[in-house]
């Protein structure tokens, strides 16, 4: 094509700063090299948990409905939900809290539902708790959506002896008192608890504990809270840091090192939310650039966070037993116009969902340590996966990554190199791209693609070294913009769309939208 001397002379009299970014860059290509020789940790199914706290409409219309509802449930437990969890196969779900957990006596959870107490739910908007969702409803949920129970007991306010109570009730074989109890109630069968949550934020709404003063109390309840069935086995989970804090660390490893014979744990927990600051005022809805590059800046403190906890658990742990349960994560915005105080709710963008790849990917890229984590929440709470309203129910964008992010469950991580780039808005530069990769269970080489960049597309020449791919399939995941949302007017604006990808050269290449994430396997 013949391009008239007036153009190119206008082309040339623009000062570099003059030209759009996206006109320098649009055609850059990012070769990502998936390295299959040096296979790494397994990537834990676990780290793909969920949190459902007794807050809001997160239990009561999320997921109870109760046996005489009109919307479709099985047992007062809507099937929407459950089938909508089972398509991203929940690993295990953390119940029934958060704050909530040290304020729960479940006694008061369990018998016939029409004589339970109602009692108060003071952290969440000083709501009535009816008590109807309990201990047995709570595993009746899990059995159908395949889940492991995460239970966190209850420190702040409880006593050793209403832990240990619950846990004989819920696991022993034996026909003792509770055992008897239980069956009463419809389970002669042990419940199976495979993680115990022993505290929460005993640092904060636990308690405000002293680390000092919680090592003593983990003691006492890693005691007594006792797994009564050696046939199944059990994980115990200390309360660890609030984000960057390290006194939590220091003091529940140094206590771990010196244990005794009469107590132990696996694991201890760390939360951090992308939330820049208390009380929350970033919004969820029509939010800017500005708002959108400050988050994903912030989310990747989560880097140095698993870094600084990591370290210190080497020094105490350098075979690295204890592991690390990131069991409060996600982003927590300003709550949605017109819903009550204390009912966390906000609305899930296409940010989201590239907030929530970033922390899957470093949870991936520390899989030899974090083997546990949850986000918070599971429905109508903070970063749900899905909203419900009446009879209707949304996916979110934060579903669909977790959705994509499935081969990723109990794969073996495999390093990737590629030059990241940089996503610049004014003051803040984070990395353009970010990859991940694993050979997962059905033996194929899985590899995820996010591009932070709302703006500019990116190329990608894949390659994986040993690996002779002709094609790569899977799906990807982009939006209108980077503040699209899924409503229940609208649902379906932000859903994964099907990317299959011909080698060309000798190598694979794809181009991923701006603002987005895409999984794709070798094949
Ligand atoms: O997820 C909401 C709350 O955040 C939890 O109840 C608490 O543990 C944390 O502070």
């Amino acid at each position: 094509m013949k391009i008239p001397k007036r153009a190119l002379l206008c082309v040339a009299l623009l000062s570099v700063a003059q030209i759009p970014l996206s006109a320098i860059a649009a055609d850059d290509v990012i070769p990502v090299g998936v390295d299959v020789t040096k296979p790494g940790a397994k990537i834990d199914r676990q780290i793909f948990g969920q949190f459902a706290e007794h807050l809001g409409r997160g239990i009561y219309e999320g997921i109870w409905v109760g046996p005489d509802s009109r919307i479709p449930n099985t047992r007062g437990i809507r099937n929407d939900v459950v089938a909508a969890l089972k398509a991203i196969k929940v690993p295990n779900v953390r119940w029934p809290g958060g704050c909530f957990a040290d304020e729960y006596h479940w006694k008061n959870g369990i018998g016939p539902r029409d004589k339970r107490p109602p009692t108060l739910n003071p952290n969440w908007g000083g709501v009535i708790e009816p008590n109807t969702f309990g201990t047995h409803e709570f595993m009746d949920f899990l059995d159908q959506v395949g889940a492991d129970a995460y239970l966190s007991i209850n420190i702040g306010s409880g006593t050793p002896a209403e832990a240990a109570d619950w846990l004989e009730y819920l696991t022993t074989p034996q026909p003792t008192a509770l055992q008897q109890q239980r069956a009463a109630n419809g389970h002669p069968a042990p419940f199976r608890v495979p993680i115990l949550g022993l505290g929460n934020e005993t640092w904060g709404c636990g308690g405000s504990m002293t680390p000092e003063y919680y090592t003593d109390q983990l003691k006492v309840y890693a005691r007594y809270a006792r797994n009564y069935n050696s046939q199944q086995p059990m994980r115990r989970i200390a309360v660890g840091p609030d984000g960057s804090h390290t006194e939590y660390t220091e003091a529940v490893m140094a206590a771990w090192k010196n244990k005794t014979w009469a107590w132990d744990i696996e694991g201890i927990s760390l939360h951090f939310y992308t939330v820049v600051k208390f009380p929350p005022t970033f919004k969820s809805v029509d939010f800017s650039e500005d708002d959108y590059a400050t988050l994903l800046k912030e989310t990747r403190r989560m880097y140095d966070l698993l870094k600084t906890h990591g370290d210190i658990m080497d020094k105490y742990d350098p075979e690295k037993k204890v592991l690390l349960s990131v069991d409060e994560w996600g982003v927590w915005l300003d709550k949605m116009p017109g819903t009550p105080d204390g009912f966390l709710e906000q609305q899930n963008s296409q940010r989201d969902a590239l907030i929530a790849a970033l922390n899957l990917n470093a949870f991936a890229r520390h899989s030899d340590r974090v083997r546990i984590a949850n986000i918070a929440q599971m429905v109508n709470v903070l970063q749900a996966m899905i909203f419900t309203r009446q009879e209707k129910m949304v996916l979110t964008p934060t579903y669909h990554v977790f959705h994509l992010y499935v081969p990723f469950q109990d794969a073996t991580f495999l390093p990737v190199k590629f030059e990241a780039g940089t996503y610049r808005h004014g003051d803040v530069e984070v990395p353009r791209v970010d990859a991940i990769a694993a050979k997962g269970t059905d033996g194929k080489v899985w590899v995820s693609l996010t591009n932070l960049d709302p703006v500019r597309p990116v190329n990608i020449d894949l390659q994986a070294a040993g690996v002779k791919a002709t094609r790569a399939r899977g799906q990807t995941l982009s939006a209108p913009r980077f503040n699209s949302v899924n409503t229940f007017e609208a649902p379906e604006t932000v859903k994964p769309k099907t990317v299959d990808v011909q080698a060309r050269g000798g190598k694979l290449s794809l181009k991923l939208a701006p603002a987005s994430v895409t999984v794709v396997a070798l094949e």
